[in-house]
């Protein structure tokens, strides 16, 4: 049986030799630094990720209906009726939100070990691109069970980009198909949803490795590993070959988000109506607004920074911009960390209190924006006769100064910040 196999590859082999290149160097000879610690595991998790909502979207589009008068419906029939309906809609829903997490914690170790600096500044754009695109394609899918926060939430996202001057009317128009968001728009975000983005998904997340791939991995002790080399075998003195060492790796990281990710998928997978709005139970009704319209929790963070900019002359378009320019600013990472070395490790106090603060405040800013702005109340404040409103948007407010300024300050407390000497070689 071996053998047969082995004549079949040479088979293959001989007329199709880039496969095996293609191994060869994307694994078996790509070599890793060997210092890989826990945060290098959601890379390939993401990759895991998302081929699980791609198999799993394949299977809820054989039965879903992109209809108005019978989406609601059809999603309800797959989890009643549908055979293992039910659970693949759960894998849908509760992987859009992993990949979310997955995503922010690759990004935060971007943060931590300076992954995006040089020479990986192609790297982390493709990442930034795949970041939106990701945003993108979690909003088109929101629409399509057509629940009420499906419905008012893609229509309060839509009016947003109304508010942009001058072409703002026309191109939420546009994009809606319609004056209201209706069946044109279902549609749309249909197609959008189950081929368009994920096309455009797959050739990012290619570009991200290859460009990736081209340089190396960076590491938790940001040294170079291809300064050194073995003058033999011309390999990394600091590397060893990802497969099988960080194959075998990646699949300990692997069982291990399964199990989380399967507690979750059989105990909540509402999650507290963190995951499936509970609003979301209900059909669209153009005719009643919920009370409180919120974001799944990976966007409150940008949703607390539109809420926290006031109005200018009536128009909610200051709160647009500064969303718009709290997620175009991670572009420019690159070239705003000024700082001599990458790692977190040998960073002085100011970038690590800088980050600390900083990730509070992100997390700050999420909390708020799953909150109606009267969160407050519930704690007992009014007791105080203190306005529980006006502190939730002041403290959304100082919080989207802290983000901002994480950003536009890097520039000078990462020239000023005291650091210490990275080492050349890794050190475990
Ligand atoms: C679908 C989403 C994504 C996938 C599948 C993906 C995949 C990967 C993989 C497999 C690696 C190499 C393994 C590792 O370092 O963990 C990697 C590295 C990296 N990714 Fe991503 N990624 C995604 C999103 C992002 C995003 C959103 C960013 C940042 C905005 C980003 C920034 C980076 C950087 C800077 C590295 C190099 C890290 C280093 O060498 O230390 N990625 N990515």
């Amino acid at each position: 049986m071996a053998s047969r196999l082995m004549a079949l590859w040479d088979w293959f082999d001989s007329r199709m030799p880039s496969v095996a290149e293609e191994w060869r160097k994307h694994a078996a000879e790509y070599y890793a630094p060997k210092n890989f610690n826990f945060w290098y595991y959601f890379g390939s998790l993401a990759i895991f990720v998302l081929v699980i909502q791609i198999v799993t979207g394949i299977f809820l589009t054989m039965h879903y209906k992109p209809d108005a008068g019978l989406a609601f419906g059809s999603v309800e029939y797959i989890m009643r009726d549908v055979w293992g309906g039910w659970i693949i809609r759960y894998i849908h829903s509760t992987g859009a939100s992993a990949f979310f997490i997955v995503v922010y914690l690759h990004m935060f170790r971007g943060l931590l070990y300076g992954s995006y600096k040089r020479p990986r500044e192609l790297v982390w754009i493709f990442g930034v691109l795949i970041y939106l695109t990701l945003m993108g394609e979690a909003f088109f899918g929101y629409l399509l069970p057509w629940g009420q926060m499906s419905y008012w939430g893609a229509q309060v996202i839509v009016n947003l980009f109304g508010t942009i001057p001058f072409i703002g009317p026309d191109l939420a128009l546009w994009i809606r198909g319609d004056y209201v968001v209706g069946d044109a728009t279902l549609n749309r975000f249909f197609a959008l949803h189950v081929i368009a983005f994920p096309l455009v998904l797959l050739g990012l997340v290619a570009a991200h490795i290859l460009a990736l791939h081209d340089v190396g991995s960076n590491n938790p002790d940001g040294v170079e590993i291809k300064k050194h080399k073995d003058p033999k075998t011309g390999h990394p003195l600091d590397g060893i070959p990802f497969h099988p060492y960080y194959t075998v790796k990646d699949i300990v990281g692997a069982i291990v988000f399964l199990a989380i990710f399967c507690s979750i998928l059989f105990f909540t997978p509402e999650m507290g109506g963190y995951f499936l709005e509970y609003n979301n139970f209900i059909p669209a009704d153009p005719l009643k607004t919920p009370p409180h319209i919120a974001p799944v929790w990976y966007f409150t963070p940008y949703y607390t920074i539109l809420r926290a900019v006031p109005p200018l002359f009536n128009s909610q378009f200051p709160g647009v911009l500064a969303m718009g320019v709290a997620t175009m600013i991670l572009f420019f990472l690159p070239w705003l960390d000024r700082s001599p070395v990458k790692s977190i490790r040998y960073r002085g106090t100011l970038y690590k209190s800088a980050l600390g603060v900083f990730v509070v405040a992100f997390l700050i800013l999420g909390y708020l924006g799953t909150e109606p702005t009267t969160v407050w109340g519930q704690f007992g404040f009014d007791a105080f006769f203190l306005d529980t409103k006006e502190i939730a948007t002041w403290v959304g407010r100082l919080g989207t100064v802290i983000y901002f300024l994480f950003f536009f300050l890097m520039p000078w407390y990462t020239v000023r910040d005291k650091c210490q000497t990275e080492p050349d070689r890794v050190t475990m």
